[in-house]
């Protein structure tokens, strides 16, 4: 059974027909557009479907639509082109094949947030 569900992504509020179990990543990616949102193992261990929600990264394929509704939902489409991860990544060639990289860059940017120099635990934790 569908509901309509209110989200707000990238500071834009956005209304959905989805039945509220449905992951946030098909949501986000599927009904939203918002291909930077990919689908990888769906069972939260890639990272390839990683939001950033209220400003913690989140494998978005493990979070139900219904349980993200009024929260804060950033994806990469949602960050600046110059953003300093993003050009980081781009000067350091750091991306591999590209599938997952919006989820690394995700992930980063919440780690820097909180850590402006982590060291090599803090980043494999992170990352
Ligand atoms: Fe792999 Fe969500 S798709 S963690």
């Amino acid at each position: 059974m569908t509901e309509r569900l209110r989200l707000r992504v990238n500071e834009r509020e956005v209304e959905v027909e989805a039945d509220p179990l449905t992951p946030l990543q098909s949501v986000v990616h599927d009904l939203l557009g918002l291909r930077s949102v990919r689908l990888g193992c769906g069972v939260g261990t890639c990272g390839a479907c990683t939001v950033l929600l209220d400003g913690e990264p989140a494998r978005s394929c493990l979070v139900p639509a219904a349980l993200a509704s009024d929260r804060e939902i950033v994806t990469n489409e949602g960050l600046p082109d110059d953003h300093p991860v993003r050009v980081t990544f781009v000067a350091e060639h750091a991306y591999q094949c590209g599938y997952c990289i919006p989820g690394f860059v995700l992930a980063a940017t919440a780690l820097l947030r909180d850590a402006p120099d982590p060291g090599p635990d803090e980043i494999d934790a992170a990352l």
